[in-house]
């Protein structure tokens, strides 16, 4: 959640948009001049919105996949025509369907550079003006397969689910410069997306791994039966991101606390909401297993400097149940057997192996074997009774002071 820069609507700003030869694109074009704003429309072909063009529209041939340079150019030549920049809508996007087995590294680096890179490119052009004024706002498209992924629909949800990251860290880079950072999680909207015409559709790959056939199969089906009968109006969903960009038709109390994800699409709230109750599902169920106490299975550090009370260290072991790794993996389960047998078996590890080298995560020892432990951070009392319990050289004598093995934890 952030607090916007600014409370009440602007009259104009103006806005760049990515991809606005089709659906979304296309659509915010006349929504952005409607309510008085200005707008630089780009498209990978100029041919393709050069109709668009008007006195408040710029049309620019702009492809995302450009490099930084060439963005970075562009973006300045915008900003000189209409003298400023105030709002990002990274839209341009596609959808590549195939499974992970089929898809080649160069399908991967296409749907990214898109949607992901692309986006991110464009943005970093775009940052230092809105910097430089302390205002601003990015809008990326996001997806409900950027909360679900569905097989064979992989690759797109990837770069979505990877937007999601990008924008939220993004956000909490640049919301105390002033500037504002949202993810659209937009729902199925009836654009020319799915169309399986497009040679964007790649179900190519249905020739493939016949063990794939099926599930390809359902995607493309899906696709088939969903193309052009998606419930929501492109115009609409355009016009709701329009009035939160302005800050318009919103509740005042939502005006204040702006989150970075916004859903648009009764199907985004129910996928987002589903996501949500399965994950908390998930942390009821696994809680136990997850709630392991990693920090005390994990070595400690000690650091026996000069002189190793061999068995200061080795009763700070067995109770902080720490025993170096190396030393259990060439003695067996050590910790099972007699303390003795460990202190005997752990002296000889010391003097004839790893004497003067650090073992484990966290024990250091040095050549010298005849002082005491100098850290030990781990409970228990390990660190002063450590030190405290001074060694006669007896093994035997361990074993009865300590109560034998039973102080010693299993390690596994
Ligand atoms: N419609 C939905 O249901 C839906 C749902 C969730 C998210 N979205 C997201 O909404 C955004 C717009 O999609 P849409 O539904 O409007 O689909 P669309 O009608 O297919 O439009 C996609 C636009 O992106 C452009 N584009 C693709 N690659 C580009 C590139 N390298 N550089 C510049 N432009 C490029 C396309 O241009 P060309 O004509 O040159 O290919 C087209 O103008 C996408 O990011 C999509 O992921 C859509």
């Amino acid at each position: 959640m952030k607090q916007p820069e600014e409370r009440l609507p602007r009259s104009s700003r103006v806005w760049l948009v990515t991809g606005c030869s089709s659906g979304l694109g296309r659509a915010f074009v006349p929504a952005i001049v409607a309510c008085g704003d200005k707008v630089i429309a780009t498209a990978r072909r100029l041919s393709d919105i050069q109709l668009l063009a008007s006195d408040n529209v710029r049309c620019m041939q702009l492809d995302v996949t450009q490099s930084q340079h060439v963005l970075d150019g562009k973006l300045a030549e915008d900003v000189s025509f209409f003298g400023d920049i105030d709002v990002l809508v990274n839209n341009a996007g596609f959808v590549w369907s195939g499974v992970w087995e089929e898809l080649g590294s160069e399908a991967v680096q296409q749907q990214f550079e898109t949607n992901v890179f692309g986006a991110m490119r464009l943005s970093r052009s775009v940052l230092p003006y809105m910097r430089c004024k302390s205002s601003g706002t990015i809008i990326f498209l996001g997806s409900i397969a950027g909360w679900l992924a569905i097989a064979a629909g992989g690759l797109y949800s990837a770069s979505k689910f990877a937007l999601e990251g990008a924008v939220e860290a993004l956000d909490s880079e640049i919301s105390g410069m002033g500037i504002r950072a949202h993810i659209m999680v937009l729902g199925e909207f009836r654009t020319k997306i799915l169309d399986p015409s497009s040679p964007k559709a790649n179900f190519k790959t249905i020739q493939g791994i016949p063990a794939y056939r099926v599930i390809k199969q359902e995607l493309q089906d899906a696709h088939m039966q969903t193309h052009g009968r998606q419930l929501g109006n492109p115009e609409l969903a355009v016009q709701r991101i329009v009035d939160f960009v302005r800050m318009e038709n919103l509740p005042p109390d939502q005006i204040d606390q702006l989150p970075v994800r916004i859903p648009i699409g009764s199907d985004a709230v129910d996928v987002m909401r589903k996501k949500c109750e399965d994950t908390l599902g998930l942390l009821d169920s696994w809680a136990d297993f997850a709630s392991f106490n990693f920090v005390k299975a994990a070595a400690p550090i000690i650091k026996v400097k000069e002189n190793i009370n061999l068995k200061s260290l080795l009763l700070g072991a067995l109770r902080t149940s720490i025993i170096a790794p190396e030393f259990v993996a060439k003695v067996g389960p050590v910790a099972l057997a007699p303390a003795e047998e460990v202190v005997r078996a752990y002296k000889k590890f010391l003097e004839e192996d790893l004497v003067g080298d650090r073992f484990g995560q966290g024990v250091e020892c040095s050549q010298d074997k005849n002082t005491t432990v100098e850290k030990f951070p781990l409970g228990n009392g390990g660190a002063s009774e450590a030190s405290a319990v001074p060694w006669d050289g007896n093994v035997k004598d361990f074993h009865s002071e300590t109560n034998g093995p039973e102080l010693a934890t299993p390690i596994d």
